[in-house]
């Protein structure tokens, strides 16, 4: 096997054995419809959960133990801002504590009818700066 393969089995087990133990520590960019929901889904199931937005709004409103997002009720996400497993942010430099990092910002249609991706490019360009060896990006935006 080649030293880069080798370094890749390393890094995934290292991550599987985090996930396990609830230990990884997960990130989600974009905190509406779909970022807010699976936020608190990873957060409920024991994760340490950083939610990143542009919107200042939306990560106060959260950070306050509130919700933004009808499906989402509010007490659920107090109780898992209270207890730490949740917290939001506009920062970006918290990529660098992250283990896996889900992006979920939108891809609106453009009049041709292809996805927008400047969002997810610009998201990508965030976590470039900040990424470390062994992080798992999961791309949840429409493609
Ligand atoms: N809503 C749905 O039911 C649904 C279902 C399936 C797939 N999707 C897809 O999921 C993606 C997200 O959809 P949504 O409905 O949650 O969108 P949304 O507009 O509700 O939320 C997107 C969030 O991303 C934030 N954002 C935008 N650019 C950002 C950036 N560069 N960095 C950080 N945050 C950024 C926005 O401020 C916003 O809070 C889209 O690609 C959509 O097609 C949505």
């Amino acid at each position: 096997m080649s030293t880069a393969s080798v370094q890749f089995v390393k890094y995934s087990e290292h991550l599987s054995a985090k996930l396990e133990d609830r230990s990884a520590k997960v990130g989600i960019i974009g905190l509406g419809y779909v970022g807010c929901p699976l936020a608190v889904e990873f957060a409920s199931a024991g994760y340490s959960v950083t939610g990143i937005d542009l919107q200042k709004s939306k990560v106060d409103t959260i950070n306050s133990g509130r919700s933004h997002i009808q499906d989402v009720p509010g007490e659920k996400i107090w109780k898992l801002v209270r207890t730490k497993k949740l917290t939001a942010t506009t920062d970006f430099s918290v990529i660098s504590e992250l283990d896996t990092i889900s992006i979920c910002v939108p891809t609106p249609l453009r009049k041709t009818k292809d996805p927008d991706m400047s969002y997810i490019i610009s998201a990508c360009d965030e976590i470039a700066k900040y990424i470390r060896p062994g992080t798992l990006i999961i791309l949840e935006s429409t493609t």
